[in-house]
């Protein structure tokens, strides 16, 4: 760093930034100490509100690599060619804890992904897990106030956490994934990433093909018990963000194999189980991963509030080839990120450098708090003009087949099997990881004090496996 002079915001130089300006050596400021006043005033606006969820995380820059030509899915620029190469960013997190929580905490991990593809960015905000605890997003903001904290006692409440799991089954698949050994990854490294939903490709001929992202870890599973990550914790909250930031620093990148399941329109309306159900897996049987490419993490942020606390990922960023579906959780999240991101960064933070996309941006928004590019300078601020600027492709995605009756309709009624899956999921652990299940549900379903919120949790556990739920009434000492 060269040795520049000091200056204040208007860039005047500062002319002393140890003492302010006195009356007398033993006299109080001058408000005329313009500098004081503007450091002051700044220091008190560093914070920004933090994320309603994923509120702790660490990100990376890196690169995604084709490897596998899926062209006859997708006409996406991104997986145009194999050897393609685009930049990304993946940001992971945990979900309940605040900015400073510790991240050994059991906890389901975001893997929120950005390419900045030269058609525009695409994010896929996924999990470390395929199946996610609601279905409908009217659930999401009650289910969120279970996981955070107790609006009196301050405190994580288990009993609240248990109470919302146990009226809605649809959770025991992700509540066994969360539960189990998987439910503390060690670090970042170590785990998979999913996009979770069911999306869609678009292909040339404009056909579409319901996808689900995968990605898997080269750097092989890891997690902690909950005893080793209490000892972890006691330690430090930061575990996983040293782990990435001195892996990548050292040159040892962390990467994942990307692959997708896919599904063809005709496959999603005969399949047996609801394909755009995001508490269910698609059985890899049915729908076998496809090879894709290998996604590299392999730069450190320079500044983690300008390229990580300001980074803005929405599901609603889609690029040409790829597509939401009708997965109604989905659909609720493609307004819940822009609009939280609205208030958190403010309504032009796509202009971020972070956020930017590497292809043209000619919108015909303009002004809003805090424009930081030239405001579309003299280009038309309306549309259609005679000017010919800014013309929509008109390319659309092929005609969506869509049921016609409008109604609140409860999915329990047409789809209620929220137990086959996780059931299997238990039957393919070993012994020692079924006992360490359910050790771990015990550590917290223990916490309950309502016996009635207990059965009703048990009832569930003994449809998803009866083997299951009885080692749990045993363990709590409830008798079935
Ligand atoms: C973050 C809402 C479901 C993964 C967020 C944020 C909101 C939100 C408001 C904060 C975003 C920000 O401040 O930039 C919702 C709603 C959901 C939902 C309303 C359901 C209706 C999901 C699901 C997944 C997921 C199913 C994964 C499959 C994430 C991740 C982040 C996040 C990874 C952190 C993004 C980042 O690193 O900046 N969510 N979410 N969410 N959500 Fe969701």
């Amino acid at each position: 760093m060269t040795n520049k002079t000091l200056t204040q915001a208007n860039g005047a130089p500062v002319t002393d930034n140890d003492n302010s300006l006195t009356a007398g050596a033993r006299g109080p400021i001058l408000l005329q100490d313009t500098w004081l006043l503007e450091k002051l005033a700044h220091f008190d606006r560093e914070r920004i509100p933090e994320r309603v969820v994923h509120a702790k995380g660490s990100a990376a820059f890196g690169t995604f690599t084709v490897t596998h030509d899926i062209t006859r899915y997708t006409k996406a620029d991104i997986f145009s060619e194999v050897g393609k190469q685009t930049d990304a960013l993946l940001r992971f997190s945990t979900v309940a804890g605040e900015k400073g929580a510790a991240d050994a905490e059991r906890d389901v991990r975001g893997f929120a992904l950005k390419f900045y593809t030269d058609e525009g960015n695409w994010d896929l905000v996924g999990n470390n897990t395929p199946v996610f605890f609601v279905r409908d997003p009217l659930k999401f903001p009650d289910f969120i106030h279970t996981q955070k904290r107790d609006p009196k006692t301050n405190l994580r409440s288990a009993e609240a956490a248990w109470d919302f799991w146990s009226r809605h089954p649809e959770s025991l698949h992700q509540i066994v994934i969360l539960f189990s050994d998987r439910g503390i990854p060690t670090d970042y490294r170590h785990m998979n990433g999913y996009g979770s939903h069911t999306f869609s490709f678009i292909n040339r001929d404009n056909e579409r093909f319901y996808v689900k992202f995968h990605f898997k870890t080269q750097q092989g599973h890891r997690y902690y018990s909950d005893d080793e990550a209490a000892k972890v914790m006691g330690k430090t909250r930061e575990s996983a963000q040293a782990d990435l930031f001195i892996n990548i620093e050292e040159g040892n990148f962390p990467r994942w194999d990307v692959k997708v399941q896919v599904m063809t329109e005709a496959q999603a309306e005969q399949y047996q189980i609801h394909p755009f159900d995001i508490t269910k897996v698609w059985p890899h049987g049915d729908f076998p991963l496809h090879d894709v490419g290998v996604l590299e993490l392999n730069r450190n942020p320079e500044n983690y509030f300008a390229e990580v606390e300001q980074a803005a990922f929405t599901p609603a960023n889609v690029v040409p080839g790829i597509g939401y579906s009708p997965d109604r959780l989905l659909q609720g999240r493609l307004f819940s990120y822009g609009d939280t991101q609205r208030y958190r960064l403010g309504i032009n933070h796509g202009q971020l450098p972070v956020n930017r996309p590497k292809s043209d941006v000619n919108t015909s928004h303009r002004d809003g708090a805090m424009r930081a590019d030239g405001n579309g300078g003299g280009q038309p601020n309306y549309a259609p003009n005679h000017h010919g600027s800014y013309q929509p492709t008109h390319d659309q995605e092929p005609p969506l087949k869509l049921e016609k009756e409008a109604l609140h309709f409860d999915f329990r009624d047409y789809d209620d099997d929220y137990y086959t899956q996780p059931g299997n999921l238990y039957r393919i652990m070993d012994a020692g990881q079924q006992q360490r299940l359910v050790a771990n549900i015990v550590a917290s379903l223990g916490d309950v004090k309502s016996e009635q919120i207990k059965r009703d949790q048990l009832a569930h556990f003994l449809k998803v496996d009866e083997k299951l739920g009885k080692a749990l009434a045993d363990a709590l000492a409830i008798e079935l």
